[in-house]
């Protein structure tokens, strides 16, 4: 099994990794997606185990979108977990990925980086990463659940497609800095380790207070297209799954799951 490629060591990251996210590395050079491989192999591992790529084929976002997946500067991972809880929860799993790479984003890079419901990792209004989490239920439970993690470190901007060019940005574009994958996804999964113990011992509580402690989303204008609809309104809160409290120029309020969401430029 390959273990260092560049800048990225599955050892460095085993040894750094304080609790059970990380402890188990699968370094890949390459792979269609990271979140395929780690479905497949999910029933043979141990929960906390990830998958890591230099790069991705097939790498695949939300909403059937492809995540572009260049080699040798971001990060494409994987971590499967197993966390028994109910499906209705599941929602805490996005949310709970989110707050974990947004605190290790900060103390790596020291930019306010922060979460834009449902997923996306910002800087400012730029997209620096997403997560794509996926699901494998019987009886109402979660068998497992892969966290899918995109984060866009030293990648020039140049080399992606125009329409990702503008609305993208990477930790080197902002800083000028080139970072070290192997750093930040140590700080990344000993985050996760974390919160994923507080969400089991705690349930989702805190996890959503720290979300709304952490986002660019809450207090705006926004739209959200959901589905075949789309929304105006005002972002008011997050609710205890995560789901987005959208206050209509009606004065009536929707509860939102899923959706892609767009903050207005115009706020008065
Ligand atoms: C999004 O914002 O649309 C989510 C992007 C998630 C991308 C990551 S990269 C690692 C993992 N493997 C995939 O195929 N997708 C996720």
């Amino acid at each position: 099994m390959i273990s260092v490629i560049g800048d990225l060591s599955a050892n460095e990251i085993e040894v750094k990794a304080k609790g059970l996210i990380g402890k188990n590395i699968i370094l890949l050079e390459t792979v269609d997606s990271t979140n395929t491989f780690a479905a497949d192999l999910a029933e043979k591992v141990e929960d906390g185990t990830v998958v890591v790529a230099d790069s991705q084929k097939k790498g695949r976002g939300r909403l059937g979108r492809t995540w572009i997946s260049p080699p040798g500067s971001n990060i494409y991972l994987s971590v499967i977990t197993k966390p028994s809880i109910h499906v209705e929860d599941g929602t805490l799993i996005t949310v709970m990925a989110g707050v974990s790479c947004v605190h290790a984003l900060r103390r790596s890079t020291g930019l306010d980086v922060a979460i834009k419901w449902p997923n996306d990792i910002v800087y400012g209004d730029k997209k620096l990463g997403g997560i794509l989490t996926e699901l494998r239920t019987q009886d109402e439970r979660i068998i497992f659940a892969i966290i899918g993690i995109g984060i866009n470190v030293n990648v020039s901007l140049d080399i992606l497609p125009e329409d990702v060019r503008e609305i993208a940005t990477s930790l080197r574009n902002e800083t000028g800095g080139c970072y070290s994958r192997t750093e930040i996804i140590a700080e990344i999964l000993n985050e996760l380790d974390r919160w994923y113990r507080i969400m089991k011992e705690k349930g989702g509580s805190n996890l959503i207070l720290e979300w709304q402690r952490l986002n660019s989303t809450l207090g705006k204008k926004v739209m959200v297209i959901a589905g075949n609809e789309t929304y105006g309104g005002f972002a008011e809160s997050i609710d205890e799954k995560g789901m987005l409290i959208l206050r209509l120029p009606s004065g009536e309020t929707r509860k939102i799951s899923a959706g892609d969401l767009k903050i207005l430029r115009h706020q008065t």
